[in-house]
């Protein structure tokens, strides 16, 4: 049973997603605007990291899509190949650039690190992604061989899901907190703008996510 099952006489199954990608949309173009309409050479790497981390939350909302209601054996191992191409090969790349970018630019600047909620945030939900990668790929690269293949394997995947949904709001809101309060978009971008790509696109695209997701897949006991 999920959400949008007892949700069903209210909303129509596919209005989630076309909330997902609105706001998705809407959080991905306005990052790529400000940056790209504020004078970008003069940057440094700094230009590198809002483009890249908002490429890597578009990238990440599509891999679990991609996942949610999956009905039938053929949909589920497509799905499931989708998935990883879209988080091994660019999501996690892009989000681990986009963070380096930052990081390095700080070295350059001599600038303390991680002195923000937001940088804060940032490196904990990169760490996390680490290991979150590691179960997911640990339970399905070469058989599952690191958590004893097969069935065994299986078993750590509704660790990985439950731990995905929850670092997804976390990189939400590591976004928010990036773009709706940092100093540099404050100074950069209008009000409307941040309001519109940093308050209602995350809150919208969160509660769209959420929505799809089957409870039924996440039994513990
Ligand atoms: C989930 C996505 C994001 C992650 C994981 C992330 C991660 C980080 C990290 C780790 C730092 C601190 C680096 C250091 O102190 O050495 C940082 C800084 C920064 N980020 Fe992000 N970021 C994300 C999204 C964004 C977005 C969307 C924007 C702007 C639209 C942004 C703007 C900034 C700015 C201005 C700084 C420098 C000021 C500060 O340290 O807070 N970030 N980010």
């Amino acid at each position: 049973m999920s959400v949008a099952m007892v949700l069903a006489p209210c909303v129509p199954a596919t209005y989630p997603l076309y909330f997902i990608q609105v706001s998705a949309g809407v959080f991905f173009v306005s990052t790529w605007v400000i940056t790209l309409t504020n004078n970008p050479t003069s940057l440094g790497l700094f230009f590198f990291h809002p483009l890249l981390q908002s490429l890597a939350i578009s990238v990440f909302t599509y891999g679990i899509l991609t996942l949610q209601p999956t009905s039938q054996a053929k949909t589920k191992a497509a799905g499931l190949t989708r998935h990883q191409l879209a988080m091994a090969a660019f999501g996690v790349p892009a989000i681990a650039l986009g963070a380096l970018a930052i990081i390095w630019n700080k070295n350059l600047h001599e600038s303390p690190h991680f002195t923000t909620w937001h940088g804060t945030l940032g490196i904990t939900s990169i760490v996390w992604l680490v290991a979150q990668v590691a179960v997911g790929g640990g339970s399905v690269w070469f058989g599952g061989r690191l958590f004893g293949g097969g069935s065994k394997a299986k078993q750590f995947w509704k660790y990985h899901r439950l731990s995905g949904y929850v670092l997804f709001p976390l990189f939400l809101l590591t976004a928010h907190l990036g773009g709706a309060w940092s100093a540099w978009t404050t100074t950069h971008s209008s009000v409307v703008v941040r309001v519109l790509a940093y308050w209602i696109s995350p809150i919208i695209l969160l509660a769209a996510v959420l929505v799809r997701l089957r409870t039924s897949k996440m039994q513990f006991f």
